[in-house]
């Protein structure tokens, strides 16, 4: 099948490059000139596994770079529309850019073509592109809008577009929902796993993707319930965790008790210092936008939120504890994207820490395996260095922080750190490091709802007086609600 895919941001480029991986022809239009120049000359413009191996495999093959949109729409059979859907002034998804879409390639239309939303929007938005076609003078019959979410996940892009657990169609009649389903058929036949030119991924296990076809209004609010609710998972976690601090329980040990109910399961019950990115924070104000606007005030959601912003005053408030003042301390920190596996640093939380220590008076070192060039685009400061290597960024430093969770954060040489540290500190805000290997190097080891590693003569001085402790406090925690010694505690 011939498909236009505009717009060659995260989804628009992994989409378009995985589906010239699956046999289709794919023409990816980006009006923005250096974008597009960018891709011509053979460059990958995000970091990701996988993408520049699949785009030098097919580009000038499967896949060719336009600028010109109605001459590509004119051209295929399907048109994925994947451009950005910005938040606008109240929250809501600004579709600015989906409507502009819309009525460029209205006059390219003059045989049966499908239009298709990846990007993520609110409901109605399919029954608006279809309008904005109409009105733009495309033959009712000529042309069907399907809402085809995607789920793919920053650093796992390419795996996640190739390997889904489920594939949702969003379409109001079978002639559409046929050629969606044609377009995914090796994915969900399995035929594209049995190729011999397909690419290997070190996957441990895989099952075939589950087909899910719905309205397209049902389509656009799945996409939103589920990162929402995934966003909601790591909210809830973040606050069992900060229960844990409290009363000196292990979160890993909690984790591992509510994780093992298959109801619940593992996945997004990570604590930390609280999500990031460009999906979650835009979605969640959006997905409330859209529910304010049909009348329902989803509090649950400005709670979501709401936790996830005081994780970073955790967070600080647990250098604080460890370092006491911050002004002129020398910090070391690991990491700026809003996770690992990628360089993007929008909505990082890692980036907004930083911005914070700085402003406290330290100046701080910081090392991010790809995202310090995009670092230094949001954060300028003379009190910032970056470093080249984990090392570096922990020579002399009075603490070492980890922000993000990259692998190579996880495997680095900690007595080698330690060597290097003025003072054998570590504050770890994603729960990376085993605190039994940090108590057998030495290292006083702070991180988010796990007990403290210190030696027993580093007490906690602000233990007795502080809002969270991290002393265990077994024989001194009473139970808040005693049993009132009336009929009702009797009563079974
Ligand atoms: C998210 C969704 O996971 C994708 O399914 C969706 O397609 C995408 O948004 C989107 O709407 O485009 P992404 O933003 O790439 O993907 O990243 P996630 O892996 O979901 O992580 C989001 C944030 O949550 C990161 O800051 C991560 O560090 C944090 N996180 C994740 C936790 O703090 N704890 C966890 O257990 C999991």
């Amino acid at each position: 099948m011939r498909i236009a895919v505009v717009g060659s941001g995260y989804v628009g480029l992994v989409a378009g490059a995985c589906l010239a991986e699956i046999g289709h022809d794919v023409i990816l239009v980006d009006n923005n000139q250096a974008k597009y120049l960018a891709l011509v000359s053979g460059e990958c413009p995000i970091h990701e596994q996988y993408l520049p191996d699949l785009l030098d495999k097919h580009r000038g093959r499967r896949l060719i770079f336009s600028n010109k949109l109605a001459q590509a729409a004119a051209a295929c059979d399907a048109v994925i529309i994947a451009v950005g859907t910005p938040p606008a002034s109240h929250g809501e998804a600004d579709l600015s850019y989906v409507e502009s879409v819309a009525r460029e390639i209205a006059s390219s239309i003059d045989r049966y073509k499908v239009v298709i939303g990846k990007s993520t929007v609110p409901v109605y938005t399919s029954d608006w592109v279809r309008r904005v076609l109409l009105l733009n003078g495309v033959r009712e019959d000529l042309v069907d809008v399907v809402s085809n979410p995607e789920f793919l996940r920053e650093g796992t892009a390419v795996t996640d577009f190739l390997y889904p657990d489920r594939i949702v169609i969003g379409a109001n009649t079978p002639r559409a929902c046929s050629v969606l389903e044609e377009i995914y058929r090796p994915l969900v036949d399995g035929s594209y796993y049995e190729r011999e030119d397909r690419f290997r991924f070190p996957l441990s296990e895989f099952r075939l993707a589950k087909l899910i076809t719905t309205t397209a209004k049902s389509a656009e609010l799945i996409k939103y319930a589920s990162n929402a609710f995934l966003a909601m998972k790591i909210s809830f976690i973040n606050a069992v965790a900060t229960i844990c601090d409290f009363v000196g329980a292990d979160i890993d040990e909690v984790r591992e008790g509510i994780g093992s109910d298959e109801r619940i399961g593992y996945k997004f019950l990570n604590p930390g210092i609280g999500y990031g990115g460009s999906c979650f924070p835009k979605d969640l104000s959006a997905y409330h936008a859209v529910a304010r606007e049909c009348g329902y005030d989803f509090r649950l959601l400005e709670e979501v939120v709401e936790i996830n912003n005081q994780q970073r005053e955790r967070f600080l408030r647990k250098v604080q504890k460890a370092l006491w003042t911050l002004n002129g301390k020398r910090l070391g920190v690991l990491g700026l994207s809003f996770k690992g596996g990628t360089d993007d640093v929008r909505e990082s939380p890692a980036v907004t820490i930083i911005a914070s220590l700085v402003q406290k008076g330290a100046t701080v070192c910081v090392y991010d395996p790809a995202a310090a060039s995009r670092g230094r685009e949001v954060l300028s400061s003379d009190r910032i260095r970056y470093a080249k290597s984990i090392y570096e960024a922990a020579e002399g430093a009075d603490a070492l922080l980890i922000l993000t969770d990259w692998d190579e954060f996880r495997h680095a040489d900690y007595s080698l750190v330690r060597d290097l540290l003025k003072y054998p500190i570590i504050i770890d805000g994603r729960n990376l490091l085993s605190p039994e290997k940090m108590r057998a190097l030495s290292i006083m080891y702070f991180s988010m709802g796990r007990p403290d590693v210190r030696p027993l003569h580093m007490a906690d001085p602000t233990a007795s007086r502080t809002e969270v402790s991290q002393e265990p406090i077994y024989g001194t925690y009473q139970p808040a609600m005693e049993p009132e010694s009336d009929d009702s505690a009797l009563v079974e």
